[in-house]
């Protein structure tokens, strides 16, 4: 019967190709192998990456901040002119010039001492009317002087 012999060759040759098409599926290499070449990071100039320093610039506590210190000065421009203009208190304008021969404190300490004991040195011609600001913390007056500083 012819006819059966044509329908075995035919499945016969059907799956001879779907044996090669998997081995050829085998062999041809689906995807490139990837190679990975680790390269080195490049330098990066930083000002100092010697140490263990973090490399962002902190504020330098002891020097003040001048704006933090002019954002505080709104408890005290009620009673005091940035320039020399006498209001309730002294014009500050060039207080920190002076604040050193005040008394024997030096300008840093008396300007602290203002603020935190105003009764303890009260300005010649000045009734004592300022309030102690001895809640502010140790970097407020930094700041507060570091803005005072600016003052001329
Ligand atoms: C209610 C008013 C008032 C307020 C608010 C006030 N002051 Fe005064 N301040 C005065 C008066 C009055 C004097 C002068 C009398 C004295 O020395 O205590 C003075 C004196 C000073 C002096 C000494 C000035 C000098 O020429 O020697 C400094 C510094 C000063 N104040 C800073 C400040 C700062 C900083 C603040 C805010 C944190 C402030 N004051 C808030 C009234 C005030």
């Amino acid at each position: 019967m012819p006819g059966k012999r044509v329908y075995l060759l035919l499945v016969a040759s059907i799956a001879t190709l779907f044996v090669i098409a998997a081995c050829s599926e085998e062999v041809i290499p689906t995807q490139e192998p990837v190679e990975f070449h680790p390269t080195a990071a490049a330098e990066v100039d930083r000002p100092d990456s010697s140490g263990d320093e973090p490399v962002a610039e902190a504020p330098d506590a002891s020097a003040g901040d001048a704006d933090a210190g002019r954002n505080l000065f709104i408890s005290c421009g009620a009673c005091h002119n940035t320039d020399g203009s006498t209001a309730v208190g002294p014009g500050l304008g060039g207080v920190y010039a002076r604040a050193g021969e005040r008394t024997a404190l030096d300008a840093d300490a008396y300007i602290e001492q203002s603020i935190r004991e105003p009764g303890a040195f009260v300005v010649d011609g000045f009734s004592p009317l300022m309030p102690s600001f001895s809640y502010l913390s140790e970097s407020d007056v930094t700041n507060l002087i570091a803005y005072l500083k600016t003052l001329d």
